[in-house]
């Protein structure tokens, strides 16, 4: 398996790094959380859609060298830092980042006991990390955190505006998936607010941005989707794979809905809490409390 590498793209420019302040409007609180991942009904929990299931789990599969990846780069700037409100936010930011991979870990063990196989695909991850952690600098390292974290948000938008999709997820997957979205959008500015603090090249931010979007995230999904199949020794259907397509395309789809607010990020002075998501997550806060150990509904 490959991964798109681009190396033409390290034209970084350190200029101009801006010393404003953090913007973020909602209280980052890092919850511990409690699922029983023990209802899924065989690998194919999605509608009985192998190819549908498979784009999950690679998701899931991807997150704890993923999020682990984040923490990492964005804590390369923390000495650099002189508002004391984003430094908080960077401590609650790698909080939150680190449950969500414990718990993305604990799911894929379930995922790995229905033929999944999680760790090899996770392992793969690490490895092409460990490789940037050498070859990239930090200020790009930087850069592909804060367009990961875009996406992640606004995937995030949409699972707690589609509840009709999430419904069909299995009960525990599904509350993971919207618990981890809650706090996505909590901590979505962090990553921006210090690169706008340490680095400040717009232009760089958009290019990394371009070649995540357009390149590296679809074509390693779509990768480790089919690897995850063929480690099951499943073929897809094309009926199967149409649905896939109309989850992602289709009227309402994933990446239909997500057009707007992906966009969004190339604009001059773009930032994340320009789109003001704060009333969705207070509410459902509130539904997902009975899953959040010693913390309040309003926490
Ligand atoms: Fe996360
Ligand atoms: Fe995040």
């Amino acid at each position: 398996m490959s991964i798109i590498n681009p190396s033409l793209d390290d034209s970084f420019s350190p200029s101009s790094p801006k010393s404003s302040p953090s913007r973020s409007k909602l209280e980052i609180v890092p919850r511990r959380v409690t699922f029983e991942f023990s209802d899924f009904d065989g690998p194919f929990y999605y509608n009985s859609n192998s190819c549908i299931s498979a784009m999950w789990v690679a998701m899931s599969a991807s997150f704890p060298a993923g999020e682990g990846e984040f923490i990492k780069s964005v804590k390369l700037f923390e000495n650099q830092i002189s508002d004391p409100k984003l430094k908080a936010e960077v401590r609650d930011f790698a909080h939150q980042e680190a449950h969500h991979s414990l718990q993305h870990r604990l799911v894929n063990k379930e995922l790995d006991k229905l033929g999944y196989e999680t760790g090899k695909l996770n392992d793969f991850f690490k490895d092409k990390l460990k490789e940037r952690e050498q070859k990239w600098s930090p200020e790009k390292r930087l850069a592909r955190t804060v367009c990961a974290e875009h996406v992640t948000a606004v995937m995030a938008h949409h699972a707690l505006t589609h509840p009709e999709h999430m419904a069909n997820f299995p009960e525990s997957f599904r509350n993971l998936f919207l618990w981890h979205a809650i706090e996505e959008i909590e901590h979505k500015s962090v990553a921006f607010d210090v690169y706008q603090q340490c680095v400040g090249d717009r232009k760089f931010l958009h290019k990394q941005y371009k070649i995540f979007t357009r390149f590296e995230f679809p074509f390693n999904m779509w990768l480790s989707s089919r690897f995850l199949l063929k480690q099951l020794g499943h073929k897809a259907t094309w009926k199967e794979r149409k649905e896939l397509w109309s989850s992602l395309y289709g009227d309402g789809g994933l990446i239909s809905d997500m057009r707007g607010l992906y966009k969004q990020f190339l604009t001059e002075d773009f930032h994340p809490w320009d789109h003001d998501d704060s009333a969705l997550v207070d509410q459902w806060k509130k539904t997902l409390s009975p899953y959040f150990v010693n913390h309040s509904a309003t926490k």
